[in-house]
């Protein structure tokens, strides 16, 4: 017995597709809390400066820099933007995007809490009332959502993540998504496995595989709609404190990732949309153009060939640059700025460099 009514079904369908395509389009994540927000918005201005203004001039400075973004950037490269609840019920942004043609989206996940099996593995709270919530965003126009689970990730013998660690992160994921389904808006799951520690390309990339089947189990258990969600993992990669970060190239990094979704994301996902995870702008680019590059080059009959659409679902790789020339007062070279990494976003997701 099918959970939705066809014309539910089609309609998550119609926009999962649209948020990847047509193909090189990919969305910008602005869910960031207030205090990540006000981080990123710091600029020149230092800390105690920051804590000198009151909470409402942060939120009305929130407000501006949120507008600024919108307004500077283009449907032709941006199908959809994830909004931080204020910003989608209180500043009511989300028409400004869709009179241009972007989809609006929103943050769906609350707080970590540590697992009590494993204190150094956080768990995602906000399945309480969420279904309430996710209705109240899609009347404010809302026609997406994410969540993101943060996943350990270190070598064998340090052992993260813990069976319990990545089967909660699992199934919160599949409840989330399959509850944002019930609101009518498209599920986006994010596991963001963490790249900070000393496990190296091929432990991240099994790390990767676990989580990401593991999710798609329950998500089958939770009647998720596959052909109606998007997938937004993290780039397989060394940690921070593996002697091999620096040697490996974007085409390692390229094949790592093909391998682990023809592996792991069923054909019937519409398409993988990846963050960005503080990279620099370049790194992060030069990921997703040899990911995208090899596909195009591999051969008809290889796995690589029937993969989802590979794109991109960026934070701080397309705003951070121009967050800086905004706090400036540049608002010309915001604009600029924001173009520059939208449009090398666009030809990454196509396989091209800039
Ligand atoms: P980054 O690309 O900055 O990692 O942000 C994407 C995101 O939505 C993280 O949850």
């Amino acid at each position: 017995q099918p959970l939705h009514t066809s014309s539910v079904a089609r309609e998550l369908i119609d926009t999962a597709r649209a948020l990847v395509h047509p193909r090189g389009k990919g969305i910008y994540a602005t869910d960031e809390d207030p205090q990540t927000i006000a981080a990123v918005l710091g600029g020149p201005i230092d800390e105690a400066r920051l804590k000198e203004w009151t909470e409402e001039e942060q939120r009305d400075r929130r407000r501006k820099w949120r507008e600024a973004a919108y307004k500077a950037i283009s449907s032709e490269y941006i199908s959809g933007v994830i909004l931080y609840p204020e910003t989608l019920i209180e500043f009511q942004l989300a028409e400004l995007l869709t009179s241009k043609g972007i989809i609006p989206g929103v943050r769906a996940n609350a707080d970590l809490r540590p697992i009590p099996r494993s204190e150094a593995e956080l768990a995602v709270e906000g399945l309480d009332g969420l279904l309430k919530k996710l209705q109240a965003a899609r009347i404010a126009g809302a026609r997406f959502s994410k969540w993101r689970c943060p996943i350990a990730c270190t070598s064998v013998v340090r052992g993260l993540p813990t069976q319990a660690g990545l089967e909660t992160q699992a199934d919160t994921l599949a409840q989330y998504a399959a509850i944002s389904q019930q609101a009518g808006l498209v599920p986006i799951v994010e596991p963001d496995v963490a790249f900070t520690e000393d496990a190296d390309l091929p432990r991240s990339a099994d790390v990767h595989e676990r989580v990401i089947s593991a999710i798609y189990e329950r998500c089958r258990v939770h009647g998720v709609l596959l052909e109606g969600s998007l997938i937004k993992p993290s780039f397989p990669q060394p940690g921070l404190k593996h002697p091999s970060r620096d040697k490996v190239t974007a085409e390692d990094v390229g094949l790592a990732i093909a391998t682990v979704i023809a592996r792991s994301v069923p054909i019937s996902v519409p398409g993988v949309v990846f963050l960005s995870g503080g990279l620099p702008s370049e790194v992060a680019t030069s990921y997703l153009a040899a990911l995208n590059a090899l596909v195009n080059s591999s051969k008809p009959d290889s796995p690589f060939r029937r993969l989802p659409v590979l794109s991109f679902s960026f934070g701080r790789a397309l705003q951070g640059d121009a967050a800086k020339h905004w706090v400036r007062g540049d608002e010309e070279k915001m604009k600029e700025t924001l173009e520059k990494w939208s449009r090398a976003c666009w030809l990454a997701a196509q396989g091209k460099t800039a």
